[in-house]
């Protein structure tokens, strides 16, 4: 078998490399572990930077985004019994985010490649990369499950835990590294949303969290010990904890019910240098993680992929690497801004053990200052919303 780019992976990067890649008329077979129902009903992120939105619909995947996704402009922040808007309409005119679940985004994906007789295989197995080395006389190729593909380039979108990342000689790559001593718990709620806008909470229990996917169905985190058992949590004991967090405003009140997805996610910052090796190249979560608190992931994932397409159109088309060969360069900028601002968010909101009442005090004042004055405010704002491609 034989394809131009054998693309490890059907997360967002992945698929969306796939498609952007068939509308410049470049082939590409997509190789995926799972089951396609798994990865359409994994719950992850749920908010989409502008200029992702703008990435998907000049794509042509984003129609239904547009219609049932949740157009935001402004978050709360909420601290000391108080909540605080930043108001993206006036911090950053004309810029907002729009909530849209991400497994939304991948099943949309997958329904564009399939319609387009894309090449997309579910719960492949034993994937490995082969002849990686520059200069190596054969061109690339991957295994899996007994049957070779052979290609002139191998796009690594398997994510943090994929096969792709370690395939590299170590010491070609240069890790950068932050563990944070706590995890996310995050739950799926059939509840209509109390609030029509995310929250931010910081309080003495730990961060919350309220978001939200659709009018009828909220989004909620709870930052909980790194070695928390999610048998350990009945819904009874995470509603009373979200309560505690949240319902500390005057007037507030968290409407509760169902909950139809509860799990656990470690928080990590993690980036990789450089993000390529001979021919193969790593985007989104396989090249770098960011905790969740700024949102950034996916965006970061599907920025990636919009360099790298414009590099592989650049070399197809008249076999000029030098596009390929400044891929890592060019997307590290931008996520090592993601990798600050998320770090920010999390040690702005979140409470440390080993934090004393002096950092306490630190951290609250950096809370009033984010939410007195417009240049902070704006350089959270300008961040979260996402800074425009090529800036
Ligand atoms: P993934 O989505 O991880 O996809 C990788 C794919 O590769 C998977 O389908 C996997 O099954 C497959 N794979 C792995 N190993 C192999 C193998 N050996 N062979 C074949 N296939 C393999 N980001 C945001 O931007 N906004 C948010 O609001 C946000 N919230 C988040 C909340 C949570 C709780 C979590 C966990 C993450 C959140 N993120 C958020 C991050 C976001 O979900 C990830 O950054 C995003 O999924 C990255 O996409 P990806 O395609 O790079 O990787
Ligand atoms: C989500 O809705 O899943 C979500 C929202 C904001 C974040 C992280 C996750 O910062």
């Amino acid at each position: 078998m034989r394809t131009q780019v054998g693309i490890i992976g059907a997360g967002p990067a992945g698929l969306l490399l796939s498609h952007l890649l068939h509308l410049r008329g470049i082939s590409s077979v997509v190789l995926e572990k799972r089951s396609r129902d798994y990865i359409e009903r994994r719950v992850r992120a749920g908010v989409l930077e502008q200029g992702t939105v703008d990435t998907l619909v000049e794509a042509g995947v984003g129609e239904r985004m547009l219609r049932e996704g949740l157009p935001h402009h402004g978050i709360e922040l909420r601290y000391g019994g108080a909540g605080h808007r930043i108001p993206f309409e006036k911090l950053v005119p004309g810029r907002a985010i729009t909530v849209y679940g991400q497994q939304e985004v991948v099943k949309d994906l997958i329904a564009a490649r399939l319609a387009a007789g894309g090449d997309v295989r579910f719960e492949v197995e034993d994937v490995e990369v082969h002849s990686l080395e520059p200069g190596s006389d054969t061109g690339p190729y991957v295994t899996f499950g007994g049957e070779r593909l052979d290609c002139d380039v191998i796009a690594g979108c398997d994510g943090f835990h994929g096969v792709s990342r370690p395939s590299i000689p170590e010491d070609v790559l240069t890790v950068f590294e932050r563990e944070y001593p706590f995890a996310w718990l995050g739950i799926l709620a059939n509840v209509t949303p109390s609030s029509e806008e995310l929250i931010y909470a910081r309080t003495d229990r730990g961060f919350a969290l309220h978001s939200m996917r659709s009018p009828s169905v909220s989004r909620f985190y709870l930052q909980v010990p790194a070695d928390t058992r999610i048998e350990d949590w009945p819904d009874e004991r995470i509603w009373d904890e979200l309560r505690a967090r949240l319902e500390n405003v005057p007037g507030f009140s968290l409407t509760t019910g169902e909950i139809t997805e509860k799990g656990v996610t470690p928080m990590r910052s993690f980036v990789v240098e450089p993000m390529q090796y001979g021919r193969l190249y790593l985007a989104g979560d396989a090249a770098h993680i960011v905790p969740p608190t700024g949102a950034k992931g996916l965006n970061l994932a599907v920025a990636d992929v919009r360099v790298l397409t414009e590099a592989l159109a650049a070399y197809f088309s008249d076999g000029s690497t030098a596009l390929l060969d400044g891929y890592s360069e060019a997307c590290l900028k931008r996520v090592w801004r993601a990798q600050h601002f998320s770090w920010w968010m999390t040690t702005l909101l979140h409470t440390f053990e080993d934090e004393d009442a002096y950092g306490r005090r630190l951290q609250l004042s950096y809370l009033d200052y984010v939410t007195s004055s417009e240049a902070a405010a704006t350089t959270l704002a300008e961040n979260y919303v996402g800074l425009p491609y090529g800036s």
